[in-house]
């Protein structure tokens, strides 16, 4: 069995088999990118378009050193200053962009979906960097990849994902991710920030803090995404932070050796008290921007090897 996907869209499509496998050759990554020198050739040859139509920092960096240190010739698209504002749609845009001869398509979009139709109407690989509030696959896997470093296991841990679950893409691939590789999975926060019938995947849900972070390994806060929020989910952010923002108080509820994670961008003093965030002892928070351009490399890499149809040498080279 190996991983023969042509894109990387989301956790879903994933087998438990192909999620060890971009985490086993991440963990090579991770040896490269901490050594002086850390150039590969996987991708030499290859053309990578990042095309982010949503705001991000590290998601966008990640994936261009990514690109950059296997030998790709990556490309960012402005897509503030792109055809888009003058009209041009999505699949119109792409369809442009594929006439190029990508090989590797990285898209970021507003939209649930749009990722998944995109990929429909491209030859080249599409991962799909962050579509709405569907998916965040490479989010996951870094994720994933930071756990398993960290606890030595990547199955049968307790782990609490924290917050505005219903508007969070990290949670959706989150757990399904953790809940393929057979964790238990417990989601806290307000009632009004917790997808309506979500207790029906497989999950523990809770509204207080206390006693949802009783005995778990690892605690995952999420970002409050005021920009999908549309009306009162909350009361205001102090009231939010007294609940749901985690400091020492609330961790100690957790077993003794939790970590703490945090997809980042963080809102200390809301999400999470600043100096929990900062520490070397306890947060992750630092690791799991690293893992991240591992795991982004594995991904693009894996998905490389399909494009030449799993040989090294082929049209490609
Ligand atoms: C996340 C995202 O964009 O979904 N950020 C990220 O990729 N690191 C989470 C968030 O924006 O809160």
């Amino acid at each position: 069995m190996r991983f023969d996907k042509r894109h990387l869209l989301g956790i879903e499509h994933l087998k438990p088999h192909e999620i060890t496998e971009i985490l086993d050759l991440a963990d090579q990554y991770v040896d490269l990118n901490r050594r002086q020198v850390k150039h590969s050739d996987a991708l030499a040859g290859l053309t990578q378009i990042n095309m982010f139509f949503e705001n991000s920092t590290r998601t966008q960096a990640s994936f261009e050193i990514a690109g950059k240190r296997l030998g790709a010739d990556v490309m960012n698209m402005a897509m503030q200053a792109s055809s888009i504002k003058k009209g041009e749609t999505l699949i119109d845009t792409a369809l442009t962009l594929n006439a190029m001869h990508p090989d590797l398509l990285v898209v970021r979009h507003p939209h649930s979906g749009a990722v998944d139709l995109l990929a429909q109407k491209v030859n080249c690989a599409v991962l799909n960097a962050g579509d709405g509030t569907h998916e965040h696959p490479t989010q996951a896997l870094l994720d994933a990849l930071t756990i398993r470093r960290a606890k030595g296991r990547l199955h049968r841990l307790s782990i609490a994902i924290c917050g505005d679950i219903a508007h969070s893409r990290v949670a959706r691939s989150n757990i399904m991710l953790l809940g393929k590789m057979e964790n238990r999975i417990r989601l806290i926060g307000p009632p009004t920030l917790m997808p309506a019938g979500i207790a029906d995947f497989g999950v523990e849900v809770f509204d207080d803090m206390r006693e949802g972070l009783k005995d778990v390994d690892v605690v995952m806060m999420l970002r409050l995404q005021k920009e999908r929020m549309d009306g009162g989910f909350i009361p205001s952010s102090r009231e939010y932070y007294h609940r749901f923002g985690l400091d020492a108080d609330k961790l100690s509820h957790a077993k003794a050796d939790a970590i703490i994670m945090h997809p980042g961008p963080m809102n200390r003093g809301v999400e999470i008290d600043g100096t929990l965030a900062d520490d070397i002892n306890r947060s992750v928070i630092q690791e799991q921007v690293e893992m991240g351009v591992a795991v982004r490399m594995a991904a693009m890499d894996l998905l490389a090897r399909n494009l030449r149809g799993g040989k090294k040498e082929g049209i490609y080279v």
